[in-house]
């Protein structure tokens, strides 16, 4: 037994997934396509070549016309859309308190713009948290996680335009007045800041609607509707289901200085602006003073209508969520360095640290500060509702899979997140991602496992589905069970 005894009595164990990277089913029941179903998988010969998606047009046609559904695994993901029961089994066997998952926005709203909802989606999820609650597992929702309805990108050129602010709010009053008895957990877009380093996937637009030299002018604009939005539902949650709490959420970033040398240490508070800026703006209501200069120097100007400021200071969110998985390295542009194979945002190599297979740099004790970071600026609640280790798994020949590897990063981090709460931070929750093995983000492989449950899938969409128990399953349930003290 260890020592620790700092987890809270209701504090939130469980795990996150994401509907576009499990449900499968992507034209069932009415369901309209989504910026992911048209994402190419990368395949392992290929990793190294890798970058973050950003088509253009043509290139979005020529999806929509591949009929080879193996060539974009978001398509038909775990197939969580019809074993949704059987997982949630496994997750109530697993002792899980909570469940983060998100709504397929094209489920609900087909293209983004309907006037009307599609029953056959909205049904779905009435099952699904029906399900969550029946066990005891209390849903997570997350309205927006890369799920952008495909219509919106071509027709209205994404969150560049202004519009999809109100198709926004209709879709989340429209869920919160479905679902107000179901959940009262809601986060609104997964992973904001990840707009600066994927403008498709955060902000569903193209290479070819950005004119050239434009892209960050488009980037903060399309994050300046997408705030809005956030606003806007964080009023219709606090009409519609008064108990409720609505988070924002991003991609929790630490940046180290390479060195104390000033002129690093202020690269690294700049790219730590990379993630407080979003932060700022959906806790604090308002821009922060340095995001002035910021767009000066760029020359970006956010076109706002008279009323967006009332609308940001007036619903700021309850609670800050945040996916942690790795730490960067910030230094001035002159310096040389080896870089870090598979940071989403440019990091020098960390001497410090070892990375995973896929070059994520693997930092518990960042965790810990990090939180402290956040908790000292806000000092309102945190939900840690993504954190993992993305990795190769053996099948042995008796079908058991030793993971120690996944629970030695897992152990590593949820201590440090004890020591978090002592430092007196107000940690709500944890949800590991990918509790099952799902559909990688990045490269939409199946290879790259997180879960604590083993799904028999490829990497070429082949398997049984079967599902099976890792080691790390019955690990973590012991963790579950003595509420974080064995660790
Ligand atoms: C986060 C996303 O960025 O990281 C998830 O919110 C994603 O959707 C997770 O799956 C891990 O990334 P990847 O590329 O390893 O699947």
């Amino acid at each position: 037994m260890s020592e620790l005894k700092q987890f809270p009595e209701n504090f939130l164990w469980g795990g996150a997934i994401a509907a576009n990277q499990v449900e499968g089913a992507f034209d069932e029941d009415g369901k309209g396509l989504s910026i992911s179903d048209v994402v190419k998988v990368v395949r392992p010969e290929d990793r190294k070549k890798m970058k973050i998606p950003f088509p253009t047009t043509a290139e979005v046609q020529e999806a929509l016309n591949d009929t080879n559904h193996k060539n974009y695994p978001k398509r038909y993901g775990i197939d969580f859309y019809h074993r949704y029961k059987e997982d949630i089994a496994l997750f109530k066997e697993l002792g899980f308190k909570t469940l983060r998952v998100s709504i397929a926005w094209g489920r609900i709203f087909p293209n983004g713009d309907d006037t009307t909802p599609n029953e056959a989606g909205l049904k779905f999820y009435d099952n699904l948290f029906d399900e969550l609650n029946k066990h005891g597992i209390e849903p997570v929702v997350t309205l927006s996680h890369y799920e952008t309805p495909l219509n919106l990108t071509l027709a209205y050129k994404g969150w560049t335009n202004r519009k999809l602010v109100d198709f926004f709010a209709k879709y989340a009053e429209t869920v919160f007045e479905r679902y107000k008895d179901k959940v009262k957990y809601w986060i609104t877009f997964n992973e904001i800041n990840c707009i600066l380093m994927a403008p498709y996937i955060g902000g569903a637009f193209l290479r070819d609607h950005v004119a050239e030299g434009e892209l960050l002018q488009a980037q903060f604009q399309s994050a300046h509707h997408q705030f809005l939005a956030s606003a806007k539902a964080v009023e219709a949650l606090h009409r519609i289901i008064p108990d409720g709490k609505i988070g924002c959420m991003v991609v929790g970033m630490i940046n180290y200085p390479n060195s104390p040398h000033p002129d690093d240490v202020m690269t690294a508070l700049n790219d730590q602006r990379n993630t407080f800026f979003f932060t700022d703006v959906m806790t604090r209501g308002h821009y922060p003073a340095y995001m002035t200069s910021f767009f000066k120097e760029n020359g970006i100007t956010i076109q706002k209508e008279a009323e967006d400021d009332a609308i940001l200071k007036n619903n700021v969110v309850d609670y800050v969520a945040l996916s942690y998985y790795m730490s960067s390295v910030s230094a001035r542009p002159e310096t040389e360095g080896e870089k870090a194979a598979g940071n989403l945002l440019s990091s020098l190599k960390n001497p410090y640290l070892e990375a995973s297979d896929w070059g994520w740099q693997i930092d518990p004790k960042g965790l810990r500060t990090l939180l402290n970071m956040f908790y000292d600026r806000y000092e309102k609640p945190l939900f840690v509702v993504e954190n993992g280790l993305g990795a190769f798994d053996e099948v042995e020949d008796d079908g058991s899979i030793h993971d120690d590897y996944r629970i030695a990063y897992l152990r590593e981090h949820i201590k440090e997140m004890g020591k978090a709460i002592e430092d007196g931070v107000d940690l709500i929750g944890y949800t590991a991602w990918g509790p099952i093995d799902l559909i990688s983000f990045s490269t939409s492989e199946m290879s790259k496992r997180y879960g604590f449950i083993y799904v028999d899938q490829d990497d070429y969409g082949n398997g049984s589905l079967k599902r099976s128990k890792k080691d790390s399953f019955y690990w973590y349930q012991k963790v579950i069970e003595t509420n974080g003290e064995e660790l």
